[in-house]
């Protein structure tokens, strides 16, 4: 929760073009600035951001919105992350309100453990690249595993001394508390002997890993053995603190962001040296779950990136159990699950080493398989002799996991293709896959309800128009429609006064020269009607409370556009955007014609609004009557004549609105 007041002074801060400007090199043209749209491929730039309204707009892909939107799309942002950043960026403090002492507290000493984390990350670089010890074992190590430096610093790497205390020394010296280097787990406290209570590092001849959250900050360092003699333990890894829960962060995510939104797929290998070989082979949409089965927080995690998820694993049976684990996760969650075997003995990393990255590339398009190929294809080597209790069981498994999959068109696509590879009938494989997702569902039904108000709660609901929502029928969608045109011209033009009209519907005298404003105002007043959609309700209610004050239309714009109401601010972006059509007419785009053609168009569109009310109003009435029973005659005569009533006011529109052309 960030306060209101905050929230205002942020918004009044921006400046779209210098947050565009952040992320995409824009051109000045005429009053906008264009580029080429960073939302998808193109050649001639048709992504245009105007600095007086406030908005972006690709005509390309019709991708639109305002510098908040932008953030969360492209920077893939939270609505707070993206306050955050903006605060940030324009010196305005961003404090959470509800934040309590406490809060702040644990929030400082956070920060703290983070500067700490990056402090040691700084003197295991250090230690690598300048001190002998280290360019010897630690750099020569990496370089003979065809690192190069820039892959290096890229990936932060680094080296911790051989000696006991080297880096504990070092920091506490530089001013960081003994407790806290514990808790990161950079140091460890003896707990007997005869150095009881000394505090020692935990990172000894080891080549250094950071591992980073999504902004970059190292949450944690994993450590690798140099020989196998020095210890049984490859990799020693820090453990869980206030900063890092392993289930909420994949390594390379930092360094892959980018190449994951740009290719819309991210590859999924196994380890940290996976990760970075790729990485230095040119393919950078790489991350790794470090040693852990993956989990229903980094899948989430991933999804806020892209919607294709390639697992990478080696042939070893470890490696195809924990692709088998994912799978599932990930069709849960909508995705899109490819998997690359990689052949012979290699992993992604050594083999990554042997391949240039068009090779890479070529190899992991055409060896990429479909998830249901490659469960087929591992399950059934294992089968003896069509065992039919073993064949039994793999159905039953890829049974599951198509299950998973909640787009019924997929879901159905995919049953096909699996009852081919299984060799059984459709019907069977699809009822089996009905029966499994029924089971989920009932058992889920408790706890699914409960978290669909969670999740409406968190989610601005600009990104989930439409979808709890009951369905609107038609006569309410097109009613909807004739109240956006009427925002639209309220919005865009309320301001402009009619001087011709040539019938005045509302308002006798022949001299009656309102502004658009007034005419709607007065219009919906006349027959006491209401906006009924509750976000252009809002956007009519503010533009009377508010606009008196403003003049000139940009500003008017803009207040909608940026309005701190997610709601609101996609509505407006959708009117105001320059693509807007009016259901029935095209505002002739020059100055001149603009008047006399609101003359007439208001009037009209008033009309049109109005017959959709009574359309609409009719459509309810009878729905009613259609559902009452032969005991309700009563209620069914009442109203058929409250239809009849209606169809008469809705003539008598008709007939005025053709005498107003
Ligand atoms: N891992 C770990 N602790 C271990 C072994 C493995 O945390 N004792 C994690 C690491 O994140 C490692 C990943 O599991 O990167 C995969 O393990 P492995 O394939 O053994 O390591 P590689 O990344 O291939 O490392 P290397 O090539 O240096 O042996
Ligand atoms: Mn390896």
């Amino acid at each position: 929760m960030i306060d209101q007041a905050t929230i205002a002074r942020i918004r009044d801060a921006i400046d779209i073009v210098q947050v565009i400007g952040d992320f995409v090199p824009l051109k000045r043209q005429g009053s906008d600035y264009v580029a080429c749209c960073p939302f998808h491929q193109e050649k001639t730039p048709s992504f245009h951001v105007s600095p007086s309204r406030q908005y972006f707009n690709c005509f390309g892909c019709h991708e639109k919105g305002n510098a908040i939107s932008f953030l969360m799309k492209h920077q893939q942002m939270t609505y707070v992350e993206a306050l955050k950043w903006l605060g940030n960026k324009y010196g305005i403090e961003v404090n959470d309100v509800q934040e309590s002492y406490e809060d702040i507290q644990k929030k400082n000493y956070r920060d703290a453990l983070l500067i700490i984390n990056e402090y040691a990350g700084k003197v295991f670089t250090d230690n690598l690249f300048n001190t002998e010890e280290g360019k010897a074992v630690g750099l020569s190590y990496f370089r003979e595993r065809g690192f190069t430096d820039q892959t290096i610093r890229e990936f932060g790497l680094g080296y911790s001394n051989r000696e006991r205390d080297s880096f504990t020394k070092q920091a506490v010296a530089a001013g960081y508390k003994k407790n806290m280097l514990v808790e990161l787990g950079l140091s460890v406290q003896k707990q007997d002997g005869p150095f009881a209570g000394e505090v020692t590092d935990k990172f000894h001849e080891r080549v250094m890993f950071p591992i980073r959250n999504m902004n970059g900050k190292i949450v944690a360092f994993g450590g690798r053995i140099l020989s196998a003699e020095k210890s049984p333990v490859k990799y020693m890894n820090s453990p869980e603190s206030e900063i890092y829960q392993k289930k909420r962060v994949l390594y390379g995510l930092y360094e892959a962001r980018n190449a994951i939104s740009q290719s819309k797929n991210c590859y999924l290998v196994e380890g940290y040296t996976d990760v970075i070989s790729m990485h230095q082979a040119g393919i950078e949409n790489v991350v790794a779950s470090c040693g852990t089965a993956l989990t229903e927080e980094q899948v989430l995690l991933l999804k806020r990136f892209t919607q294709k998820i390639t697992i990478i694993y080696d042939g070893d049976k470890a490696g195809i159990n924990a692709a088998l684990k994912g799978i599932n996760m990930f069709l849960q969650k909508g995705m899109n699950v490819k998997v690359v075997l990689i052949p012979d003995n290699d992993d992604p990393d050594s083999f990554a080493r042997k391949h240039t990255k068009q090779e890479l590339e070529d190899f992991l398009e055409s060896a990429q398989e479909d998830f249901i190929v490659y469960q087929y294809r591992t399950l059934s080597a294992n089968i003896k002799d069509g065992d039919p209790y073993e064949e039994g069981k793999m159905i039953n498994e890829i049974a599951l996991s198509v299950s998973m999959i909640d787009d019924a068109g997929i879901r159905s696509a995919y049953i096909n293709k699996a009852a081919e590879l299984l060799g059984i009938g459709k019907e069977d494989f699809s009822e089996k896959v009905t029966a499994l997702r029924q089971e989920r569902m009932s058992q889920a039904s408790q706890y699914k309800s409960g978290q669909r108000n969670y999740v409406a709660a968190r989610e601005p609901s600009a990104y989930r128009r439409g979808e709890d929502k009951p369905q609107k029928t038609k006569a309410e969608e097109e009613l909807r429609k004739s109240e956006q045109d009427l925002i639209f011209l309220l919005v865009k033009y309320g301001r402009e006064v009619l001087h011709n009209l040539k019938n005045a519907y509302v308002g006798a005298e022949k001299t009656y020269e309102p502004s658009v404003a007034e005419y709607i105002r007065e219009s919906l007043k006349v027959d006491g009607l209401e906006i009924s959609d509750p976000v252009l309700k809002k956007i009519y209610d503010i533009y009377f409370e508010q606009v008196g004050a403003a003049d000139g239309t940009p500003e008017v714009e803009r207040l909608f556009v940026s309005s701190l109401d997610q709601e609101i601010s996609t509505e407006a972006i959708e009117i105001l955007s320059p693509s807007y059509q009016l259901r029935s007419e095209a505002i002739k785009k020059s100055e001149e014609n603009r008047y006399k053609n609101l003359d007439s168009i208001l009037p009209r569109t008033v009309y049109v609004y109005k017959s959709k009310v009574i359309n609409s109003r009719l459509e309810t009435l009878r729905n009613q009557l259609l559902s009452l029973d032969s005991s309700q005659e009563e209620l069914a005569t009442k109203l058929t004549m409250q239809i009849q009533q209606l169809s008469i006011a809705k003539n008598k529109l008709l007939r005025e609105a053709k005498f107003a052309k």
